[in-house]
């Protein structure tokens, strides 16, 4: 295979065969296949696509370039969830250790921050000692013992996939759907899941800003995952807000901690980020074959909320990864910027749109995500807001919370969040939290 007649081929608009597929993504692995051809290859297949062959072959290829983990040593249904991601996305803390409780086990293989979206890994980390780096023996023995266990992509994971989307993330060529579906699922398989559950986000705070964009995506992670036999589900969820009140690494924590708590004082507890929650944890449950149907997945999803039984998981995954128990006992000790400052309301009426984009943005400006790939993460900056969608406002009242540096300059940052915040004289329709759920 030459690499760049295969170029070529893909820049005329003509398909490719396994076979050279196969052989560009070992010669990527190798080396062999420079940085600049793996990045004319994914602007060609950007704008020429790929059929449905060509991306189960680039998928199977990316698995093949890396360990398959088996994981044969845990017992039980191995299902895991995947977000395209968004903003204040903070579910798989919640439900990771929600559906191990329930009867699943959940190997899940997560990323960091991404551009304006945030990422678990960053999230986790927030906690002292939390190590998402686990070998294999302890990931699998984490999963046996714990039922759940959260890692990142190791290098020896679709190690051609950790290089190709390094280079896409540079090169305008990340919103390709073949590319993303090959990436998803590549790690996924290579991980060892039986199954997988996709929040595909829509919305001004996903990457598929429209809902046609996004069923393209989720059909086409169907069914490439089908045809790898990996059984697959997919919600197309909304986006257009940040998903429960907290946008940040340790702040995203305390909210989550507070939902496996269970705390009906709190707000929290009958939102958006707990019923997107059980409702994945119901797909997992049917996929895992534990419940026969929703119904039945959510009711006992509900339950292990409700007796602590998902506390308890989590408390111990914590504890197995060698992160800190004393920190999320007392969420308190977790991170927290020095400066709280509220943005307030300009006037009265209702918020009735959000730029969430923007808002995943600012909290990037106020150092919680990263502009580059060496970029440190603050865990203790976010937002912490008091209004969603639909609610009603009057003038000077807070929307929402911030915790920043000192060192950071907020009257720009205020500026933003004010245009990314409309509120309107009438009350808008709240857009649905859950759009479509393909099977
Ligand atoms: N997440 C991934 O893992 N890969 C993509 O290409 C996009 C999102």
């Amino acid at each position: 295979m030459n690499p760049a007649w295969l170029i070529q081929q893909k820049r005329d608009g003509k398909e490719l065969s396994s076979e050279d597929i196969h052989a560009f993504i070992e010669g990527l692995t190798e080396g062999t296949v420079a940085d600049y051809q793996a990045s004319a290859f994914a602007m060609a297949v950007f704008f020429q696509g790929m059929n449905l062959d060509e991306t189960v072959a680039l998928t199977h290829a990316m698995v093949k370039s890396g360990e398959h983990y088996k994981l044969g040593s845990v017992s039980g249904p191995k299902i895991d969830k995947h977000s395209t991601g968004g903003v204040g996305d903070k579910v798989s803390l919640i439900l990771a250790p929600l559906a191990a409780a329930c009867g699943v086990k959940v190997p899940m293989m997560s990323g960091r921050g991404l551009g304006h979206s945030g990422g678990t890994l960053d999230k986790l980390e927030s906690i002292s000692g939390f190590d998402v780096h686990l070998t294999r023996a302890r990931f699998e023995s984490a999963l046996s013992h714990v039922g759940c266990a959260m890692i990142g992509q190791s290098e020896k994971i679709a190690p051609a996939d950790k290089k190709l989307y390094a280079i896409r993330d540079v090169t305008g060529t990340v919103e390709c759907i073949p590319l993303i579906v090959a990436s998803i699922l590549s790690k996924k398989i290579a991980e060892g899941a039986d199954g997988l559950v996709l929040d595909v986000k829509v919305g001004s705070g996903a990457f598929m800003k429209n809902k046609e964009d996004a069923r393209k995506l989720a059909r086409t992670l169907i069914l490439v995952a089908k045809k790898m036999k990996l059984p697959c589900r997919a919600l197309l969820t909304n986006m257009d807000q940040p998903l429960g009140y907290a946008v940040g690494n340790a702040i995203e924590m305390v909210e989550s901690i507070e939902i496996l708590r269970n705390d009906k004082s709190s707000a929290l507890c009958s939102g958006d980020l707990k019923e997107l929650t059980i409702q994945l944890c119901a797909h997992m449950l049917v996929l895992g074959e534990v419940s026969d149907n929703l119904a039945e997945g959510r009711k006992l999803a509900h339950q292990k909320l409700q007796d602590g039984s998902a506390w308890k998981v989590f408390v111990n995954m914590v504890a197995e990864q060698g992160g800190s128990v004393d920190q999320i006992m007392h969420p308190e000790k977790l991170p927290q910027a020095a400066r709280e400052i509220k943005w307030k309301a300009r006037k009265k009426g209702y918020i009735s749109k959000m730029n969430t984009e923007t808002i995943g943005r600012i909290l990037v400006e106020l150092g919680g995500g990263r502009k580059k790939a060496s970029d440190e993460v603050n865990p203790g900056v976010g937002l912490a807001f008091h209004k969603k969608l639909g609610a009603a406002v009057q003038a000077g009242e807070p929307i929402v919370t911030v915790y920043a540096p000192e060192k950071v300059k907020l009257t720009e940052l205020e500026a933003m969040f004010h245009d990314a915040v409309e509120i309107s004289g009438a009350r808008k329709p709240v857009p649905k939290l859950i759009y479509e759920q393909m099977v």
